[in-house]
């Protein structure tokens, strides 16, 4: 069943802009923060034609086949690093509400199941000189996009092909709204990192990273991976795609 303003309505306490189809929630949301969207508001597209990823990669995302939302958030600036935790979290407890094993956050914040992504979380800040005048908190959800026969089939599935029955995505979408709220509600809180942290999925393991070989060892609270190299020298990593190398791991 398609999206349609008013089943997204049916499904979200708070105001919201719907679009059968728009470039990329996030522009929408960004525009709506400066011009006084409320916190939590959110925008939502039944597809996108100009989605944008991490690394400024492009997200397909034809009509009926995904989620493609955007929350507005205006945690203190402090707390901005939090909200990419909070997001690949609500995706996480989605997931698993949804009947997923084998679910894992990839660093920074891809949500994989069975080593594949489902889902892709794009935070963008939007500044006011110093302060964070609020936060953009993008996912894209795979709920039945059809990889077969392309090469991302290897890194990206969609949850109906994992969980094997029909979803709706009105109430997929009710759903990740309530487990953002919830998670939102800790922003600050140690709970929020730590658990972030439990779920990553390449700790402990030699990766690649940013050309870098090395052991996966922790995580800091603004997000950065320390990787300690083959010198046994720490360096930290604040942005980049991981790679699991040496055997088995989080895949791409
Ligand atoms: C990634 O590269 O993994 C992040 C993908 C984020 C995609 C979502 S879809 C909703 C929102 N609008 C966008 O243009 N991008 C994000």
């Amino acid at each position: 069943m398609t999206l349609s303003k008013a089943i997204v309505m049916s499904r979200l306490d708070r105001p919201f802009k719907y679009y059968d189809s728009i470039g990329s929630t996030n522009d929408v949301a960004k525009a709506w923060l400066e011009t006084g969207a409320p916190d939590r508001a959110a925008v939502v597209a039944n597809a996108q034609t100009r989605g944008r990823g991490r690394k400024g990669r492009a997200w397909q995302m034809p009509p009926d086949v995904a989620l493609a939302l955007s929350v507005l958030l205006r945690p203190p600036t402090r707390l901005v690093p939090e909200v990419a935790f909070l997001g690949a979290l609500a995706v996480y407890d989605l997931a698993a509400e949804a009947g997923c094993s084998m679910i894992g956050i990839k660093w920074p914040n891809d949500v994989q199941v069975q080593g594949k992504k489902i889902a892709g979380i794009l935070p963008e800040v939007v500044w006011k000189g110093p302060e964070a005048q609020g936060v953009v908190l993008g996912i894209g959800l795979n709920v039945r996009t059809d990889f077969s026969g392309t090469e991302l089939a290897n890194y990206a599935t969609s949850l109906e092909s994992i969980v094997n029955r029909r979803l709706d995505r009105a109430d997929l979408l009710g759903s990740l709204l309530r487990h953002v709220d919830y998670w939102y509600s800790q922003i600050g809180e140690e709970t929020l990192f730590t658990s972030w942290k439990s779920r990553l999925n390449m700790l402990g393991k030699r990766i690649e990273v940013q050309d870098e070989v090395g052991t996966a060892t922790d995580v800091l609270q603004d997000g950065s991976l320390l990787l300690r190299d083959d010198f046994g020298v720490q360096q930290i990593v604040q942005a980049g795609d991981v790679f699991v190398v040496n055997g088995r791991g989080a895949g791409a």
